[in-house]
C-alpha cells in the first residue's frame, strides 16, 4: 500500500511546514478544543468586556465572574488562533474577536453560542452512533427532530432564531448587492425565521411587499407592518402565500430529497406561472478542496437529517418540483442564489 502526502496538511492546524504528520493528526485529534472554548467565551461574553485596551486576566476574571487560571489559559490558547491577542499590558482585541462582541455590526457571538449549545454539542457526541446507522444524533435529543426540540425548550429555539440572525448579516449585504428585488411586485421568505431577510428586503425596494412564512412559534412576536405580512403555518401542509418571488435561505439544506420536494412542491402549488424561486445557500463543490460547505454538512447529518447539495443536485431537486431551474448567481459571501422560475 502506497501512503502519499496530504496536501497542505500543516495548514489544517496551522502548523509550520515540515511538522511530522503524527504530529499533526495528534493536534486534529484534539481539534474540538477550538470549538469548545469559542463556545464558552461567547456563552459567558468575554468579548463584551475588552474595549479599545487591553484588559488583564485578572480584571476580566473580576468583570466575567470565572475562574483566571481557566480563563488565562483559554485565552492563551484562543489568541494562538488569532481569536484575542495575547499582549504584555493583558487580553486585547483581534479583528475575529471583535465578532464575538455583542455590539459588533457583524456579531456572531449568537451563532458561537448556538452551535455549542447543549442540544448541538449533545447530538455530536452520538457521532459515531450517526456513523454507524445514518441516524442523526439529534434524534436521540428528541425523537420527534431538532424543530420539535426548540418549539418545546425556547430558551434553546430563541439562540437558534438569534444565531440564523447573526450567520445572515454578512450574507444579506451580499444577496442583495447580487440580486435586484425591485422587479417583483411581492417576496415570500419561507422558513424566513424572524424575517431578518425581508426586512432587509423591503428596506432597499419601497414598492415591494413581503411575506414571511415560518412555523407559528416562530413568528408570533414579529411585528407585521403595511408591507409585511407575517403568516404562521408549516410549509410540509401548505399554507404558503401567493407572491411573485420566493426565497429559500438555508431551507432546502436541513431536509432530506423528498421532504425538500414537499417543501418545494407546496410552494409551486402557491406560485402563479411566472414565479421565481431563490435558493440560497452554500453549494457544495464538486471536487473534495476545503471548503465550508464539508463543515455545514457534516452539522446537517448529524442535526437535521439533510445535506449541503451540489449546484447539479439542487438544478435537479427544483426541477422534479415544477421548477425549471434558470441558473446560479455567486455573491460575495459563501452564499450561491440558484434561480428557478415556475412554469
Ligand atoms: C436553518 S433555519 C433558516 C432561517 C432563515 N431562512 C435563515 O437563513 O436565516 C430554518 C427555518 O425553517 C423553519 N422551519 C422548520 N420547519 C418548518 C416547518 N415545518 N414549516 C415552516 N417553517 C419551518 C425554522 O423555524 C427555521 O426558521
Amino acid at each position: 500500500m502506497q501512503f502519499t502526502a496530504a496536501k497542505t496538511l500543516e495548514s489544517s492546524i496551522n502548523a509550520p511546514a515540515k511538522t511530522p504528520a503524527p504530529a499533526i493528526m495528534f493536534e486534529l485529534a484534539m481539534g474540538y478544543w477550538l470549538s469548545r472554548c469559542l463556545y464558552a467565551v461567547a456563552e459567558i461574553g468575554v468579548a463584551d468586556h475588552i474595549a479599545d485596551a487591553p484588559v488583564s486576566a485578572a480584571d476580566l476574571t473580576r468583570s466575567c465572574g470565572v475562574d483566571e487560571n481557566a480563563l488565562r489559559r483559554v485565552m492563551k490558547a484562543l489568541s494562538s488562533r488569532g481569536i484575542f491577542e495575547a499582549t504584555e499590558a493583558g487580553f486585547a482585541h483581534s479583528s475575529l474577536s471583535l465578532l464575538l462582541r455583542s455590539d459588533h455590526p457583524q456579531s456572531i457571538r449568537a451563532f458561537a453560542r448556538m452551535i455549542g449549545m447543549p442540544a448541538m454539542w449533545n447530538s455530536f457526541g452520538h457521532i459515531e452512533h450517526v456513523v454507524r446507522t445514518g441516524e442523526r444524533g439529534s434524534l436521540k435529543i428528541d425523537p420527534e427532530g431538532i424543530f420539535h426540540f426548540f418549539q418545546h425548550n425556547p430558551a434553546q429555539g430563541a439562540l437558534f432564531n438569534d444565531a440564523m440572525e447573526a450567520k445572515s448579516r454578512a450574507a444579506i449585504h451580499a444577496v442583495l448587492g447580487a440580486y435586484d428585488f425591485s422587479y417583483s411586485s411581492s417576496v415570500a421568505d419561507v422558513g424566513g425565521g424572524k424575517g431578518h431577510l425581508v426586512k432587509a428586503i423591503l428596506e432597499v425596494t419601497p414598492d415591494v411587499r413581503g411575506f414571511l412564512f415560518d412555523q407559528a412559534h416562530v413568528v408570533s412576536s414579529v411585528p407585521a407592518s403595511d408591507r409585511l405580512q407575517v403568516v404562521g403555518g408549516d410549509f410540509f401542509t401548505g399554507g404558503i402565500p401567493h407572491s411573485d418571488l420566493y426565497l429559500l435561505m438555508e431551507v432546502i439544506h436541513d431536509w432530506d430529497d423528498e421532504q425538500a420536494r414537499t417543501i418545494l412542491k407546496n410552494i409551486r402549488a402557491a406560485a402563479r406561472p411566472g414565479a421565481r424561486l431563490l435558493i440560497i445557500e452554500t453549494l457544495m463543490p464538486e471536487s473534495s478542496e476545503a471548503h465550508v460547505a464539508n463543515a455545514l454538512d457534516i452539522v446537517m447529518l448529524v442535526i437535521t437529517g439533510g445535506r449541503e447539495r451540489t449546484r447539479n443536485e439542487h438544478a435537479a431537486l427544483v426541477e422534479s418540483a415544477g421548477f425549471p431551474f434558470k441558473n446560479v448567481l455567486p455573491t460575495q459571501s459563501s452564499y450561491s442564489i440558484l434561480e428557478a422560475v415556475a412554469v
